[in-house]
């Protein structure tokens, strides 16, 4: 999810570039670079940290007065951040430079196959091996057509910007999966990740769409396919302020971070689902892939969401891999005796990679000899390289305080270890095929939820004034209704209470009356008749109720004042699809209410201290 600005016209590039950088720095700060063609050379400088490093290094530098270039922001997934890592990359001879957003699966092996070739590799990102795969391809095709050739090669996803100091007046630009944006000025192009980049330049863009190439030149473009035939493009009008730029016209980043949600899951699974196989492959415990089998008990540690995205892979865990999981509150196990031994895995789950808490229990875990695991969204963070081993997200910077799109890529990381572990154990072919065939189904499901936030926006408004919420679930929606209850807690500042269904008659349905609501997740389930003679004792006192239900469930009508459909799906994967009605009527509540919903009071994004 890193930042990509290139431009090419009559102005000096670099002040132009850094500017970009800044804003788009929310997409990625790990580092930050930039190559600019300078009369018959390239310059390129590159910093780990924030752009301001990279700012700080050129102003130390000798002016340059090149009016073309490219420059990047990181938000790293194969490297740690650090200068070798940073983009922009260069080939062996230094005169094609590249920056990449997105993620090559097949790095490794094209890898092998540029080193069999004699090229010499710079750094350990998967980045690195598109320049050298055009300059590969160079040797004997013109500059575009080397491009469009190491383009067929490559699985991933990508968003480029290229240039040639053979070529030094164009910019070549590609994209698949990851957004890139052309901004059309008077002769010159702003390219970037999105329109918060472009807009102070200009107002008319061009959307490259995925498989899409582009060549831009001072005062032409051309876009093809990957095939190069020639693609004629419209011109549109952008019309967002630049705040709303940076967020991709959405009004709140949480907004923004619910409606990737079917991106970052498919992100989440890419090159790691194996549906054929009824398996999951997972490079980062691949070194730990034997202790996994012999592993005795699984302890996750963490903290908020993140604790409970674990109790969902307790249960899949428990369920499905047959091995038993503890899930602790990290604050609690750091201080507790916990019984560990070489046997026990201890799994830390943390968005920031930075919560203390967790932390602490990680290191707790290492020093009783247990094997140390990661399910982390930022890389080089200080759990992701204190833990043994670990599984990255790839969900890109989440900048909302509340988390949303990390926890449905944790549920989803947590299925795959599930697949993992369970086909090493006695998870069936069979059954592992079904679970991995439907977890691919996810991303498509979740975007015919959240085509649903008007109607759920209608119903928020219906209980803005209700100042307590009752939130339940059974079994795999039990950590739902506590997602559900801190959700609305964190953002709208409404009391709620999470519980499991079950829990209600032994004290809470005391609290019901028609002025304390309750929303219950009620799938066509396992257990869904019991919520439902749940529902009904909650109607007989009085309390309304907003159910969760399956589409199709007619029933569930007589039993609720308000329903929200979700889609059918396996039992176990209901929680990936019940969370995002909570997340969007949270949402709309905070706003309805005019919160500020990205920085709720009291709270930090990330909790460094105990
Ligand atoms: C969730 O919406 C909150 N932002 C908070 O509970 C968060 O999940 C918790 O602080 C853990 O953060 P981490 O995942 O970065 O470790
Ligand atoms: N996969 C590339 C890297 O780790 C690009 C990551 C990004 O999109 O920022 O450098």
């Amino acid at each position: 999810m890193c930042g990509i600005i290139g431009y090419i016209g009559k102005q000096k590039a670099v002040p132009i570039l850094i500017e970009g950088l800044k804003r788009l720095e929310y997409r990625g700060y790990d580092s930050a670079g930039v190559s600019i063609i300078d009369g018959k050379k390239i310059i390129n400088l590159k910093s780990v940290g924030k752009v301001a490093e990279l700012e700080n290094k050129l102003s130390d530098s000798k002016e340059i007065l090149g009016t073309i270039g490219i420059a990047h922001t990181r938000w790293a997934t194969h490297g740690k951040p650090s200068d070798q890592n940073s983009h922009p990359h260069c080939d062996c001879s230094g005169k094609i430079h590249l920056v990449h957003n997105g993620i090559i699966e097949n790095y490794l092996e094209l890898k092998s196959y540029l080193l069999k070739n004699g090229h010499k590799f710079k750094s350990e990102t998967d980045s690195e091996i598109i320049v050298h795969l055009i300059e590969e391809f160079n040797k004997k095709l013109d500059f575009k057509e080397a491009v469009l050739e190491a383009l067929k090669k490559i699985r991933g996803t990508y968003g480029l910007a290229i240039i040639n100091q053979d070529e030094p007046e164009k910019i070549i630009v590609a994209r698949l999966g990851s957004p890139l944006l052309l901004g059309v000025g008077e002769k010159e192009f702003v390219i970037a990740s999105d329109a918060s980049a472009i807009i102070r330049h200009t107002d008319q863009v061009i959307y490259l769409e995925d498989g899409e190439v582009a060549e831009l030149s001072l005062d032409n473009y051309e876009v093809n396919n990957i095939k190069n035939k020639k693609i004629s493009k419209k011109i549109s009008k952008l019309d967002w302020s630049m705040e709303q730029a940076r967020k991709s016209g959405f009004p709140h980043f949480m907004m923004k971070e619910i409606f990737e949600q079917p991106e970052t899951i498919q992100i989440a699974i890419s090159g790691r689902l194996v549906v054929a196989d009824g398996m999951a492959k997972l490079g980062g415990l691949r070194d730990v892939a034997e202790k996994l089998r012999h592993l005795e008990k699984i302890v996750i540690v963490s903290c908020g969401t993140s604790y409970y995205s674990g109790l969902v892979g307790e249960y899949f865990l428990e369920e499905y891999a047959g091995i038993p999981v503890e899930v602790e509150y990290a604050s609690e196990f750091r201080y507790r005796k916990p019984l560990l031994n070489e046997r026990t895995a201890v799994l830390a789950i943390s968005q920031s990679g930075e919560t203390a808490d967790t932390l602490a229990a990680i290191r707790e875990a290492k020093n009783k000899g247990a094997l140390t695991l990661g399910i982390v969204n930022t890389v080089g963070s200080t759990i992701a390289r204190e833990t043994d081993a670990g599984i990255y997200n790839h969900a890109g910077p989440e900048i909302g305080v509340a988390s949303t799109k990390a926890f449905t890529s944790q549920v989803s990381i947590l299925l795959l270890l599930t697949l993992l572990v369970g086909r090493q154990r006695d998870m069936t072919f069979v059954m592992g095929k079904r679970i991995a065939s439907e977890m691919a189904k996810i991303p498509k499901l979740i975007e015919k939820i959240i085509k649903k936030s008007v109607e759920i926006k209608r119903i928020a408004k219906k209980y803005i004034q209700y100042k307590d919420f009752l939130y339940m679930g059974r079994k795999y929606n039990f950590p739902i209704a506590l997602e559900g209850a801190l959700k609305i807690k964190e953002i709208a500042y409404v009391h709620a209470e999470g519980y499991p269904s079950g829990e209600m008659k032994h004290g809470p349905i005391a609290l019901i009356d028609k002025d304390f609501p309750s929303i219950f997740i009620v799938p066509k389930d396992s257990v869904y008749e019991k919520n439902i003679s749940g529902m009904q004792e909650i109607k007989a006192r009085g309390g309304k109720i907003i159910a969760i239900a399956t589409v199709g469930d007619k029933e569930i009508k007589k039993h609720a004042d308000d329903v929200i459909y979700i889609p059918k799906t396996l039992e176990m994967l209901t929680p990936l699809l019940s969370v995002i009605p909570l997340q969007l009527f949270a949402y709309h509540i905070a706003v309805l209410k005019k919160l500020d919903v990205d920085k709720p009071r009291n709270l930090a994004k990330s909790v460094t201290v105990e």
